[in-house]
């Protein structure tokens, strides 16, 4: 069954949201904690070893009830049934969406079509369990008998980002393996991964749920041309694997058909790190940590799927996002994590979140008249707060944070962890409380400076506080997130799991290429046509 189609601006909910809105708009929230001394709790969720305190924000709990209110007038609660139960949420390309069943315990059924798909996600598990420790062990060798040093990942998007993220996310449990990922088109990306690689201790992943992805099958044919300046064509099949639904195009490069790992329809690429397509990160980290990894994702789809909306950790981000966006007109969201090894977790979200929900035609195919997906964007803490913090304490946007810390460091030291878990606090509490005239004066600032000083506070935070970051603790941080990018496609009645907007620049740099070695242009805009021969006449 398809998602139900219903303009969330026609609900009766969307008009008493707006009149709240009015109530409400200017008020600080430091009043509402000077009136609630509870508010802090009451707005907290603490599940397994998250706290998520999501009191920061400027809500109230009639805020809350109204923004249930609207989750259930769009019918998300029968949405997440048809999610989870496999139903064709993907419409407009004609899929289900099952990274979730990607996770669950080999006794779990989940039914695709008809079929009970559990199996066959185990048979690749187990494919991949038995590779992994294959490599790390040094059992399975390169072709001159030497046991592998390097991993290579090749893909772009999805096939990309997830097992980037995760493989310098979880850095800390790594193994001997050095991982590279070789993405972008730029032949100097490839190349300088190459330089430091040696071909006879060097596993190449090609990823590609399509193997159609021009990135990704000119980097991997590069790579094959200088394995093979060292190699022979029988030594491919010892150090190329593919990870693809397209069998047939994989053969078609050469890798031979053992060393392809499947992966399925219902799994989108930038939801698939959870399959073959993180077979970098069992590799870096061994399977066990990468098993320990769904096994995270799987609680909190657990926690999702079953606990009501009002604690419901991705509804409750979900929704106070919707009311950054529709209400405040927020045009973005920062991701701050306070620890280095999530460097790459807002790049990782920016495709999850903003190929999913950069959408303006609703589910019933009308333009929609109202804004949807976030600008999304940020940096590690405190590195963060060098840069762009400025902005965001002073400058003329509202934008709402996440502040995602963890309580525990990994190598031990207090002294460091103390100062980062100071400022992650501080941060929050500054954009909070702000500072105000009277206590510039109180501290004798100049009386023409203090303009410049006024900190006006008041400016929305979630803090998503976890015990340590592990490979459990890093799925359920995922899948929170993925959920939470459902939650916000079901309200603004958009497709979440297509992504034709990538598909123009596509074809369009198709025809150029061919252009390139043509004499004359074909019919472009003036400057295009300018722009392309003035490479030419450079190239
Ligand atoms: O950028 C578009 C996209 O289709 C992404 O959704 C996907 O993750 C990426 O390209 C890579 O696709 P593939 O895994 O098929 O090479």
């Amino acid at each position: 069954m398809s998602l139900h189609s219903k303009n969330p601006t026609t609900t009766e909910t969307w008009t008493k949201l707006q009149n709240h809105f009015i109530d409400i708009k200017s008020e600080h929230m430091m009043s509402w904690f000077n009136e609630n001394p509870n508010r802090a709790q009451e707005m907290s969720i603490q599940w397994e070893d998250f706290y998520v305190d999501f009191s920061k924000n400027r809500i109230t709990s009639e805020t809350l009830k109204l923004l249930k209110d609207l989750a259930e007038e769009v019918q998300l609660k029968e949405a997440i049934s048809k999610y989870f139960g496999g139903d064709i949420i993907n419409q407009t390309e004609g899929r289900a969406v099952l990274h979730t069943a990607l996770r669950v315990p080999e006794h779990q059924d989940v039914f695709f079509d008809g079929k009970n798909i559990t199996p066959d996600i185990f048979e690749v598990k187990q494919k991949i369990q038995q590779f992994c420790n294959e490599v790390i062990s040094g059992q399975k060798k390169g072709f001159s008998g030497k046991a592998f040093t390097d991993v290579v990942n090749i893909g772009i998007g999805g096939s990309d980002l997830g097992p980037a993220m995760v493989v310098e996310a979880l850095s800390f449990y790594k193994n001997h393996l050095n991982l590279h990922f070789v993405s972008n088109v730029d032949g100097d990306h490839v190349n300088e991964v190459l330089k430091k690689l040696n071909p006879e201790t060097t596993l190449f992943v090609v990823v590609s749920k399509t193997f159609t992805t021009q990135e990704t099958l000119s980097n991997a044919t590069t790579v094959k041309q200088w394995f093979l300046t060292h190699a022979c064509e029988d030594d491919i099949a010892k150090q190329f694997v593919a990870v693809s639904t397209n069998t047939a195009k994989v053969l078609e490069f050469g890798i031979d058909a053992k060393n392809i790992f499947p992966m399925w329809d219902w799994v989108g690429g930038r939801f698939s790190l959870w399959s073959a397509v993180g077979l970098s990160i069992s590799l870096a980290v061994g399977f066990d940590h990468f098993d320990a990894l769904l096994k995270g994702a799987y609680k909190m789809d657990v926690h999702f799927k079953n606990e009501k909306l009002e604690q419901n950790i991705p509804v409750i981000l979900a929704m106070i996002s919707i009311w950054y966006n529709n209400f405040f007109k927020a045009e973005s969201e920062a991701i701050i994590p306070y620890t280095q090894y999530l460097n790459q977790f807002a790049t990782y979200l920016q495709q999850a979140i903003m190929e999913s929900n950069g959408k303006g035609i609703d589910r019933s195919g009308a333009k929609v008249n109202y804004q949807t997906g976030n600008l999304i964007w940020g940096e590690p803490g405190t590195n963060a707060q060098h840069a762009f913090f400025q902005l965001i304490h002073q400058g003329t946007k509202l934008i709402p944070a996440d502040f995602i810390g963890f309580a525990k460091s990994l190598h031990g030291n207090q002294d460091h962890q103390d100062k980062l878990m100071s400022n992650f606090f501080a941060q929050t509490e500054a954009l909070l409380n702000g500072k105000s005239e009277t206590v510039l004066r109180s501290e004798h600032t100049p009386e023409r400076i203090i303009p410049f000083k006024i900190f006006e506070g008041n400016r929305p935070t979630n803090t998503i506080f976890i015990d340590k970051l592990t490979p459990e603790s890093l799925g359920k941080l995922i899948a929170m997130y993925e959920h939470k990018i459902f939650v916000q496609g079901v309200i603004w009645n958009i497709f979440s799991y297509d992504q034709f907007g990538v598909e123009l620049g596509k074809q369009l740099a198709g025809k150029i290429l061919e252009e390139f070695s043509q004499s004359g242009s074909e019919n472009h805009d003036p400057s295009t046509t300018n722009l392309i021969a003035y490479y030419k006449s450079k190239r």
